[in-house]
């Protein structure tokens, strides 16, 4: 009898509680119900909606009735069984709150002056060339010139006077789309053999197709002209796509060549595969031989130049002169572009993983980690489209000791970002509205330079006494 009573007991209490926790549901947050219903559509982050492409309003009248009723034809199922008014009204909430993120970024006011005031530094900006479209890639010869490449095809030097001319021999270029003429980067021991590399968009026809990739070519300067041309690298294979090419060349202290490379636009198929160029940083010797310790073998057995992959448009690339390190910055879809740090056979998880979501809006994927991927350094949602990047070195920028200096394309502006070891640990903007910012570099007089396009001008940064 006794065994009954405790059991019914038991039994009442547990029925009672269960009763109870179905009555009254612990309330849940939007953002965990974001977690539970949304997110595997619409990317992990709900901060992913503030690079949304917008088709059926952003007013919150807008979102609640998109929510509610869904659009099930277009794959987007209606909430309105599952969540109630309030839930959806908060869900709302939280979407516009991540909206804000982007207004950090839209700098009204024009720059009325070439000095620039931040928080380390005040600098004003000396120009050095103009007179370009896209200026992409930089590099400092040892007589205190420099050579620029412009993404409309042309090879530059400008003399230590600022005198611009113009070289002959670069590239045949493909300009269409994100093509052209890309990255330039000297030999290490370049006053010795004067030896310059190009990367850009190669092409060739097959049948009624023009199809196109990224490759690279050495070739010696001598006087105006560029001569002993060679393509030493091609990421094959060829496309039909005329973008994701990446593309910056940079060599580590050991005189190895890397390369990056997008995806050309096959996230499908090619960061993921071993056996294909796109969506990989290379590792070459200086004649574009592949190294002996490169981690990855063909099916050939043959080794190959893939030194890590899964990437999707790298264009920024800097050796961190503390460590000896190569590191890379690349272009997230709608949001997740990426800081790494380049280890040889990673895998730095594009498609697998991601912080953004695809331009249609349509799921890449919920996943933002893996085991097995690397983890950026850091991302940026909404995405700044980073292009160029450098370590400030050497003494003139007291201010800015040791930074690491980030391109923005959309935003226009230079992103410096402050590091302890290996972790960003404060980002400002600087040089606000100068222009879509193509490349950062640190040239061999201790002096920082950047390039903006569409007008294309390149421009030395001379810190001004406070
Ligand atoms: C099964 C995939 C899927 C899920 C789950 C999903 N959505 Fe969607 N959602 C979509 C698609 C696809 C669209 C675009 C529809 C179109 O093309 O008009 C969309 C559109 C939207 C829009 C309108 C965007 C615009 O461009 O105007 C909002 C707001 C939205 N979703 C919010 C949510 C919220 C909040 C949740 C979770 C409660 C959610 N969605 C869950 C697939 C999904």
């Amino acid at each position: 009898m006794l065994k009954y009573t405790i059991c019914a007991a038991f039994v009442a209490v547990f029925c009672l509680s269960s009763f109870l926790t179905e009555r009254k549901p612990v309330a849940k947050t939007a953002r965990e119900n974001y977690e539970q219903y949304c997110s595997s559509c619409h990317g992990e982050k709900v901060e992913a909606f503030v690079d949304r492409n917008w088709k059926h309003g952003k007013a919150k009248s807008d979102l609640v009735k998109s929510i509610t009723g869904g659009y099930p034809d277009l794959g987007m199922p209606t909430w309105s069984p599952t969540l109630n008014e309030q839930e959806i009204s908060e869900m709302a909430d939280l979407i516009l709150e991540s909206l804000k993120n982007v207004d950090q970024y839209k700098f009204t006011s024009k720059p009325t002056s070439n000095v620039f005031t931040t928080e380390g530094m005040t600098v004003k900006l000396d120009t050095v060339a103009s007179g370009l479209k896209s200026p992409w890639g930089l590099a400092f010869m040892p007589d205190g010139g420099m050579i620029i490449t412009d993404r409309a095809g042309d090879v530059y030097r400008v003399d230590k006077a600022n005198r611009k001319t113009k070289l002959t021999g670069g590239p045949m270029v493909l300009v269409e789309g994100q093509g052209g003429l890309l990255d330039v980067e000297l030999h290490p021991d370049f006053a010795k053999n004067q030896l310059v590399y190009m990367s850009y968009s190669a092409f060739r026809q097959e049948g009624s197709d023009k199809l196109s990739t990224t490759a690279v070519m050495r070739a010696k300067l001598v006087g105006d002209a560029l001569t002993d041309q060679k393509i030493i690298f091609e990421a094959l294979p060829y496309s039909k796509t005329r973008h994701h090419y990446g593309s910056r060349l940079k060599f580590d202290k050991q005189n190895f060549l890397y390369v990056s490379v997008g995806d050309r636009g096959n996230e499908k198929e090619n960061p993921q595969s071993l056996d294909r160029g796109p969506g990989k940083i290379h590792r070459l010797h200086d004649d574009g031989r592949i190294p002996a310790d490169n981690p990855f073998l063909n099916e050939k057995k043959e080794r190959t130049s893939v030194y890590s992959y899964g990437h999707r448009n790298p264009q920024g690339m800097a050796l961190n002169p503390a460590t000896g390190q190569i590191w890379t910055n690349e272009h997230g879809p709608r949001g997740g572009d990426e800081v790494n740090i380049i280890k040889k056979a990673a895998n730095y998880g594009w498609p697998v993983i991601c912080y953004g979501i695809n331009y249609d809006g349509k799921p890449i994927t919920n996943l933002s980690a893996k085991e097995g991927m690397e983890q950026p350094l850091t991302y940026w949602l909404p995405s700044i489209a980073p292009s160029g990047m450098a370590f400030v070195d050497g003494a003139k920028y007291p201010g800015w000791k040791n930074n690491l200096m980030v391109g923005s394309l959309r935003f226009q502006y230079l992103n410096r970002c402050v590091l302890e070891g290996n972790k960003i640990v404060k980002q400002e903007t600087i040089l606000k509205n100068i222009g879509r910012l193509r490349n950062v570099d640190m040239g061999p007089d201790g002096y920082l330079y950047v390039s903006v396009e569409d007008p294309g001008y390149v421009f030395r940064l001379l810190p001004v006494n406070q």
